[in-house]
């Protein structure tokens, strides 16, 4: 799908719409970063492939390709863009809670994405823990170290808030990717589902 260019880490300036009739046009107004920018890791923005970007999430972002990159991790749905705003708002009011970054390529598409959901506890001293969230990179995007700064970036977030850790669940084949990540085993994960 065509998309309307928007400049990668700023919220001051995103460029105008394109004024076409087959994509819908941008609330600008309404179309800040999901979080502060500042929170980019600026090391892993420094090594990325040239030409792609990290930031964080934005309203515009479902004509980018959202949804399709989840698609290699599971089933997403068919999810129409009035409803995308709706939970995306509903998000962004959590913002010091829910911070989910993108990776872009150098034409504004989106080819991988990342989030951390921030629990705070009153164990060890009201401490707060990240939970590392829907890991994905599109499938040809694979294999360029983009799953792996991803991770870096959301560990970055996570430190710069105040976690003491992050954790995460994951399939076996999986297992290596995240040790690659510096994670490592810790306990078993059990679910009931509904
Ligand atoms: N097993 C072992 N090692 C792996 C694996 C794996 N499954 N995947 C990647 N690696 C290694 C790479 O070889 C690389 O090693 P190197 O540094 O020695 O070269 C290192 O891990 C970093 O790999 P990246 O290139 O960053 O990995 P990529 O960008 O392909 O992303 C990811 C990995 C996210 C798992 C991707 O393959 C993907 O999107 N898979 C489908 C969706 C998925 O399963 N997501 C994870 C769900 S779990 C969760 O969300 C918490």
């Amino acid at each position: 799908m065509t998309v309307p260019a928007v400049a990668a880490t700023t919220f001051a300036e995103p460029s105008k719409p394109t004024m076409n009739a087959s994509v819908t046009p941008v609330d600008i107004k309404n179309d800040g970063p999901l979080f502060s920018s500042s929170l980019i890791s600026p090391e892993v923005i420094s090594i990325l492939p040239t030409d792609y970007t990290i930031r964080p999430l934005r309203r515009s972002d479902y004509q980018r390709g959202y949804l399709d990159v989840l698609r290699v991790l599971t089933t997403v749905g068919e999810i129409s863009e009035e409803q995308w705003n709706q939970r995306y708002d509903w998000i962004a009011s959590r913002n010091d809670e829910y911070y989910m970054l993108v990776v872009c390529d150098g034409e504004d598409r989106i080819v991988g994405t990342g989030s951390l959901i921030v629990e705070r506890k009153f164990i060890h001293s009201l401490g707060m823990v990240g939970h590392i969230e829907d890991i994905a990179v599109e499938k040809n995007q694979q294999g360029k170290k983009l799953g792996l700064r991803i991770i870096q970036a959301l560990d970055f977030v996570a430190a710069q808030v105040g976690c003491y850790k992050s954790i995460l669940d994951c399939s076996e084949p999986n297992e290596g990717f995240y040790v690659k990540c510096g994670f490592k085993r810790a306990g078993l994960e059990m679910a009931h589902y509904y």
